[in-house]
């Protein structure tokens, strides 16, 4: 089978590209990532002149790319990750999220129909449900209420996904999964950000009172949930994905200070996120019942891997906390 996963050079696309390789050795797998500042062709530096694999740099809005690409990598299936990903630059750069996660996402779409691929599989969020009150989990039939820019371009470009499948027959799988960590996520997210300050006895800016809650997935544990619902997923479906971890984000924050051992005192409590959703819950039996899947990492051992990652690997990180992206955290955290 040939697969072509977009936004491979990101932090779940480049676990999956390298999950797909070892799991289903039979695959070809073409990488479609424009390398914004989220994409490090680095992730994957390794697989250059592996047999199964091609990187190809462009980007998902370019629909002669994307049609020439399909045609002749006889795509037969598309895992599509590609998007701008975090909240906070969705509030102070709204634009580019509507671009590429909506705009970009109905290009790939329109490819895809006119290939006739026999499987697409969009990658969603559990942020097109919105924030939770105390009680209950998100199902598939909670209705969409996004917050953000970010989730509201993601909620529309599910029921894009979602339109396609209805309208023209498209085999859509749409799949919402919660909170990840593990290796190569970039160091804006709450998990990697503070592992990086924390190593290097820089203040951890929690925002607001620290209470919120987000439910914890390992990525690797995500990208299982992938390949089974893009083997076993029924057509015009939505799967959650998630582990059932949920945590206040001044747990996680004083847990990880506990595995780098460093004071507690470096938490630092700073100006509220614009609309912070306050709680979010996934409810995974769908996912277990029709696709056999399940997480299967514990959080406490998983994060211990993750933080023993970013020491082991701080070239990586303290290559991209650099230029561009000092720039954004001057501007993203100076003035709190
Ligand atoms: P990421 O920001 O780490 O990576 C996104 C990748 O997409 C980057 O490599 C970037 O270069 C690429 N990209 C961006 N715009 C592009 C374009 N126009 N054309 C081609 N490539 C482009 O994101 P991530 O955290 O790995 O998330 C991947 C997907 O999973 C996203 O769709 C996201 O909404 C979804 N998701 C993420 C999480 C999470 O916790 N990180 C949870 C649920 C769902
Ligand atoms: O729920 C899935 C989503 O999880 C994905 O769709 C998004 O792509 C991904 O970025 C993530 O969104 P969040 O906004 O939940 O993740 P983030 O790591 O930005 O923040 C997690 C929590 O930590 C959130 O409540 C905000 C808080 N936070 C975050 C940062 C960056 C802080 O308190 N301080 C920070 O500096």
């Amino acid at each position: 089978m040939n697969v072509l996963v977009t936004g491979g050079c990101g932090f779940i696309g480049s676990n999956l590209v390298r999950h797909l390789l070892a799991r289903r050795p039979g695959w070809r797998v073409v990488n479609l990532d424009r390398l914004t500042y989220a994409g490090n062709g680095e992730n994957l530096a390794d697989l250059e002149g592996h047999r199964a694999y091609r990187f190809v740099q462009g980007d998902i809005r370019n629909g002669e790319l994307v049609a020439d690409l399909l045609k002749t990598e006889r795509i037969d299936a598309v895992m599509h990750l590609a998007a701008e990903s975090h909240v906070d630059r969705s509030i102070l750069t709204p634009a580019v999220f509507v671009e590429t996660n909506v705009a970009g996402t109905q290009v790939l779409l329109e490819a895809a129909r006119a290939r006739g691929v026999s499987r697409f599989l969009h990658v969603s969020t559990d942020e097109v449900y919105g924030s939770l009150g105390p009680t209950g989990r998100f199902t598939e039939e909670t209705p969409l209420a996004p917050s953000s820019p970010y989730s509201a371009s993601k909620a529309a470009s599910d029921l894009l996904a979602l339109a396609y499948a209805h309208t023209f027959g498209l085999p859509i799988v749409v799949t919402r999964c919660s909170n990840n960590y593990g290796p190569y996520q970039f160091p804006e997210k709450l998990i990697p950000l503070m592992i990086a300050n924390a190593l290097r006895d820089l203040p951890l800016p929690v925002y607001g009172d620290g209470k919120n809650v987000r439910d914890w997935i390992h990525v690797e544990d995500h990208c299982a949930g992938l390949v089974a619902a893009l083997e076993r997923g029924t057509p015009g479906h939505v799967y959650n994905l998630g582990a059932a971890t949920e945590k206040a984000n001044v747990d996680v924050v004083h847990a990880i200070l506990e595995l780098v051992g460093k004071p507690q005192t470096l938490v630092q409590y700073v100006k509220d996120r614009p609309g912070h959703d306050r709680r979010y819950a996934i409810e995974p039996a769908k996912a277990k019942r029709d696709l056999g899947w399940t997480a299967t990492r514990s959080f406490d051992e998983a994060l211990a891997a993750t933080v023993a990652w970013y020491r082991e690997n701080r070239g990586w990180w303290e290559r991209i906390i650099s230029g561009e992206y000092l720039r954004y955290y001057e501007k993203q955290y100076g003035a709190r």
